[in-house]
């Protein structure tokens, strides 16, 4: 299964922040999204999903044995950075309505759910309005394990996940990368260097992959922030590592 970008371009007003990006992600590997604040990361998963209009380009899912189809939201299951859900539910309610709407909802068990994540039932019956930046996360996290999506965006995913959490999704999300294409951005570089099998770079408005023996270089985060340095990377290849 692949992702395929193509020529995708979005400006807010006279601020274009991608410009003309083409490129293919592939399901079995992580990608980490990496850039600096403000460069385009959010912008780039909200216009693949549809939340925000794109300019131009389209994106295409192409399934193993079949042609490529545009990629629709309904294929997009994302990890939004700043959680949004229905306040006023609890979250075992409303983990509970997604289940309900599922084609096989007798298939989950809410319960077993709630274990992944760690989550204390006095906490699921909680308003989703009381919840914590990373109990919101948590939740969003089983919302992609119900909905089961080929396409994974995860904005910022881990970062507000207390350390055990965190470790238990990181199994989780090496153990979904068999079948679904994972793109996740993130500033915590030795999260990028322990998870991803790829790191794809977006400055100047472009995806740049970037050579896989930086993951492994000892030097990799000095590497990384000088290229990620204004004028300091005119040139991003292997050469550089
Ligand atoms: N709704 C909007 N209207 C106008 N400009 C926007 C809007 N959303 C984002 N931008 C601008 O687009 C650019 C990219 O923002 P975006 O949030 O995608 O960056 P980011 O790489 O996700 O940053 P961060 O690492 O801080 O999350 C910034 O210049 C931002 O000001
Ligand atoms: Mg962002």
């Amino acid at each position: 299964m692949k992702l395929i970008i193509n020529n995708l371009t979005k400006s807010y007003g006279l601020n274009t922040v991608l410009d003309g990006i083409n490129f293919e992600f592939e399901s079995g590997k992580i990608y980490g999204l990496v850039g600096k604040n403000g460069v385009g990361k959010t912008t780039f998963f909200h216009c693949l999903n549809g939340m925000t209009q794109k300019n131009g380009g389209d994106a295409l899912l192409a399934m193993d044995d079949h042609c490529a189809q545009p990629l629709s939201p309904g294929n997009v299951g994302f990890i939004e950075s700043t959680p949004v859900l229905p306040e006023f539910l609890t979250g075992r309610e409303f983990i509970q309505f997604l289940i309900d709407i599922q084609e096989n909802p007798e298939t989950f068990s809410i319960d077993g759910l709630f274990d992944l994540v760690d989550l204390s039932r006095e906490d699921q019956e909680k308003l989703l309005k009381t919840y914590s930046h990373g109990m919101k996360n948590k939740i969003q996290f089983l919302t992609l394990f119900i909905c089961n999506s080929p396409v994974l965006f995860l904005d910022e995913p881990l970062t507000s996940l207390d350390v055990v959490a965190a470790s238990d999704i990181k199994k989780i999300i090496l153990k979904m990368k068999k079948d679904h294409i994972i793109i996740f951005s993130t500033h915590i570089l030795q999260l990028a260097a322990d998870l991803c099998d790829d790191l794809v770079i977006l400055h100047d408005k472009k995806l740049t992959l970037l050579d896989n023996n930086m993951l492994r270089d000892k030097n990799f985060e000095e590497k990384l922030i000088n290229l990620l340095k204004d004028g300091e990377h005119d040139e991003i290849c292997e050469s550089c590592f």
